[in-house]
């Protein structure tokens, strides 16, 4: 089903607090004036697993500053990064993550670029010196690569894994190498739809490393359980070009001499994330999302949200004569519920059906097939709702 958005208001939500001062003023007879116009846009429910679903409100407060930042004349996508408005948007993004995840005063928080794949990384060149192993828990293909881009350059040691069962199950309890540089770890495997539920325990004193891409802020996250957290931005924190990364200030500063400064932790946390030009936008939408996040009641409530959404769509898979999930039921994740019904064929008449309902971004990953609904922070009810009136057409279709 298609809907409709319309908007005619103002901007409001600019993300920072204060009101700016306009650069010109839009009602004055001899400016350039901004169409307030009301535009309608037809949407449809989006499943992806990113670049994912962003909130309605998110989305139209950035379209309109992309014309004026608040009042300052000038859009979002021209302000330049070193100047006071974005300084305010950077300081209002950290303040924001900070205020939501309880994050301590030792761990600074940085908005880096190049994605999670390039802290697969820089993970390693920081924090693993010469001659050390890093450990790795192999929870499904992220994880996988992450490992690999620490091997091509050094030595590592499988701690645990559930490769054996296609990454059906979640690995057991990590058996960590002597001594190693740190544990590194998924939260949430985005294309076996998996999820640990806590943290792994790494021995005491190993830093304990997670890649939360695909569940960050999904949940409260207790980073006094961890070291260093990277994440994507695309899935539930905002667009892609952002990457987060919360690292506790005694590890920003270990990686050997000849690392390139672009590559340390350290350059950026002096630089305040400024060593060069940030993916200004993508921090811009990202504090929108934070703002709204905190409307939402914060982790907590987001959380409780997700996993009411899950289980419905759990419940009704589990119910189904004809679809089935493909993760073991104690390691499934919140986010992204992958599941198939029966055949390829099967499933391609499903995605038709969800089509026809105006429901995308259902295909599970090239690697594994099958389907996939993402459930990220954004994902509204209603696109839920519709899901499981999709499951029933389709269940009535099989049994004709
Ligand atoms: C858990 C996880 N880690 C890493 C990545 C790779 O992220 P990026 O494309 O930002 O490098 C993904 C992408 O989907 C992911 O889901």
């Amino acid at each position: 089903m298609i809907y409709k958005v319309t908007t005619t208001r103002k901007p409001t939500h600019t993300g920072i607090d204060a009101p700016r001062t306009a650069a010109y003023h839009t009602s004055s007879p001899n400016s350039p004036s901004l169409s307030t116009d009301s535009v309608t846009v037809q949407r449809i429910h989006n499943f992806s697993a990113g670049p994912a679903v962003l909130p309605e409100p998110v989305l139209s407060a950035a379209r309109e500053h992309l014309l004026s930042l608040g009042e300052t004349g000038i859009g979002i996508l021209e302000h330049s990064h070193r100047g006071d408005t974005f300084g305010e948007v950077l300081s209002s993004a950290e303040t924001r993550i900070r205020r939501l995840a309880n994050i301590p005063d030792d761990v600074a928080v940085l908005f880096l670029q190049g994605g999670a794949s390039l802290q697969f990384a820089m993970v390693p060149a920081n924090l693993r010196p010469a001659n050390t192993i890093a450990d790795y828990i192999i929870s499904g293909t992220w994880s996988l690569k992450a490992m690999e881009a620490a091997q091509s350059d050094g030595a590592v040691h499988v701690a645990s894994s559930s490769q054996d069962s296609v990454f059906r199950s979640l690995p057991g309890p990590p058996q960590c190498s002597d001594s190693p540089a740190y544990l590194h770890y998924t939260s949430n495997n985005t294309i076996a739809g998996t999820q640990f539920s806590t943290p792994p325990n790494p021995p005491r004193g190993v830093p304990l490393v997670c890649d939360a891409s695909s569940d960050i802020f999904s949940r409260p996250i207790d980073l006094n359980a961890h070291d260093l957290v990277y994440a994507g931005a695309q899935k539930n924190l905002g667009p892609a070009g952002l990457t987060l990364v919360m690292i506790r200030r005694t590890l920003l500063d270990t990686a050997v001499d000849s690392l390139p400064a672009i590559n340390r932790y350290i350059t950026h946390a002096n630089a305040g994330s400024l060593y060069n030009t940030p993916p200004v936008f993508s921090i811009f939408v990202t504090n929108l999302v934070l703002e709204w996040l905190e409307e939402q009641g914060g982790l907590s409530a987001i959380a409780e949200r997700n996993r009411t959404q899950a289980s419905r769509l759990y419940e009704r898979i589990d119910a189904s004569r004809v679809l089935s999930g493909r993760a073991d039921i104690s390691a499934r994740s919140l986010m992204n519920v992958v599941f198939s019904a029966g055949s390829q064929s099967a499933d391609d008449r499903f995605v038709e059906h969800c089509h026809r309902a105006g429901l995308v971004g259902l295909r599970g990953h090239r690697s594994v097939g099958g389907l996939r609904a993402s459930l990220y922070n954004a994902q509204p009810d209603a696109a839920v709702d519709r899901l499981l009136e999709v499951i029933d057409a389709f269940e009535a279709e099989q049994a004709e």
